[in-house]
Parts: structure tokens; C-alpha cells; sequence
């Protein structure tokens, strides 16, 4: 698979994404611990510039956590930001090998870039122990309303081509590769900063309404 140096063609944008997804990132975390993370070993699939695991370790503590990117200036940010947290991030293909090594997965707007989506299950699953969770979040699905001008102004702005994927594609290939689906809203509640990024929203309410209603959490529990 090709890699780059971050995945947004502008690595200023990159870094401020990484910022910017941090109450998501809180809520999507709200939603999905339920228990004490302190003995598990987590990963984040498309870490970027590492945040979600450095804001899910502050809130909770984990044994330890590895990411893995294709974008390898990303993975240097990520490496470089992690202070004594127990964190590794690697460049896809790159890193030691990671079966049957994780108690639970996360991805954050990760899963509607994979080309096969069941070759990527089929990578979660080998990286899950039995009983192992995955936590998907993604408002990038044809369920969207808008995702038909986002899949452009994407793959202008960013390395990697879209797929049109609906939330039921995403549900039957992890179902295909042995794990049980299930899902919510991300239903976010607090502010959603507005006219940051007129060209994904074009009205006010289409952007509280993406954080509220179209980005889902999918969990996907391998049997
Ligand atoms: C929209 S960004 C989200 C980054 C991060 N999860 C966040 O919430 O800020 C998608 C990320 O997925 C990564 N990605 C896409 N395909 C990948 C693959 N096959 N393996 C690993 N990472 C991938 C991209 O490089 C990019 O960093």
C-alpha cells in the first residue's frame, strides 16, 4: 500500500484535524469504555497524528496502546508527542507483528478509506484476542446526506480515494469475517464549532446534525 507523509495534502490542516476531532474523539469514548481499560492493550488503526490514544489514556489509563498510519511524517508527530505514555506508533507494514494482540481497536473516520473492507476486518480480527471489541466511527457513508460532495472535496484535499460505502456494507463485511455488529450515533451534545469548514457544511444545521445524527459508532465483537 502507498504510503505519504500525512494523509491531508496540507500538513497544517493535518495537525488542526487532529485538534479538532478531540471532543469527538471524548464523546466517541464516553460512549464506548464501559469498563477499566487498565490491563488491555488498545489499538488505533489510522492514528494520524496520535490524539485519539493520547485523550483516551488521559481519561482512561491503559496498559498499552499502538497505532499504525500509512502516513509516515504522522507517525513521527505521533512518536514525538507521546511523552512517557506507554505508546508505540508504527507506518502500516511496518510494525512487529500485531496478532492476536489486542483486548480492543479503534478507528475514527478510518473505515470508509479502506479499499476492501473485508481484507480489513479480516486484519482486525487476526489483531483482536477472543472476545476482542472494534469501535468504528464514521459519518462518511452514503446514509449522509451529504457525502456525495464530501467524497469530492476528500479526495481533492487528501491522499486517498473513497468509497461509496453505506452503513450496511460496513455491517456485512464484518459480519462475512466472524464478528457480531452492533451501532449508535456518535450523538454528540456540546458545541459544534460552526463555519470552520464551509465546504463539508453548508448550512448550520447540516453540521450539528453530522456530529448528532450521521456519524455512527459501529462495535463489532469478533466471536
Ligand atoms: C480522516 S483521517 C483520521 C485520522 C485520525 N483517526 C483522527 O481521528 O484524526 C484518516 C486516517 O486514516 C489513515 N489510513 C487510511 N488508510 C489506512 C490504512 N490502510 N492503514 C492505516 N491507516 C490508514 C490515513 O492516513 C489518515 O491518517
Amino acid at each position: 500500500m502507498a504510503k505519504y507523509a500525512t494523509w491531508l495534502k496540507d500538513e497544517k490542516q493535518e495537525v488542526s484535524m487532529g485538534e479538532q476531532h478531540k471532543p469527538f474523539w471524548q464523546c466517541m469514548i464516553n460512549k464506548s469504555v464501559e469498563t477499566s481499560l487498565s490491563q488491555k492493550i488498545v489499538l488505533d488503526f489510522g492514528c494520524g497524528t496520535g490524539g485519539f490514544l493520547r485523550t483516551l489514556y488521559a481519561e482512561h489509563p491503559f496498559k498499552a496502546g499502538v497505532g499504525v498510519d500509512l502516513a509516515e511524517s504522522s507517525v513521527d508527530m505521533a512518536n514525538r508527542n507521546k511523552s512517557s505514555m506507554p505508546l508505540e506508533y508504527y507506518v502500516a507494514g511496518s510494525a512487529p507483528d500485531l496478532s492476536n494482540k489486542f483486548d480492543v481497536a479503534f478507528s475514527y473516520e478510518v473505515i470508509y478509506l479502506m479499499p476492501d473492507l473485508r481484507a480489513h476486518a479480516r486484519f482486525i480480527a487476526n489483531s483482536l484476542k477472543e472476545g476482542g471489541v472494534y469501535y468504528a466511527a464514521t459519518g462518511c457513508h452514503t446514509a449522509n446526506p451529504m457525502w456525495e460532495e464530501w467524497k469530492k472535496v476528500i479526495e481533492r484535499k487528501s491522499e486517498l480515494p473513497c468509497t461509496d460505502y453505506s452503513p450496511e456494507d460496513f455491517v456485512a463485511a464484518f459480519e462475512a469475517e466472524g464478528f457480531t455488529a452492533a451501532g449508535q450515533q456518535l450523538g454528540f451534545d456540546g458545541f459544534v464549532p460552526l463555519n470552520l469548514h464551509p465546504e463539508y457544511y453548508p448550512t448550520t444545521q447540516s453540521s450539528i446534525n453530522y456530529y448528532k445524527r450521521d456519524v455512527i459508532i459501529f462495535q463489532f465483537t469478533k466471536k
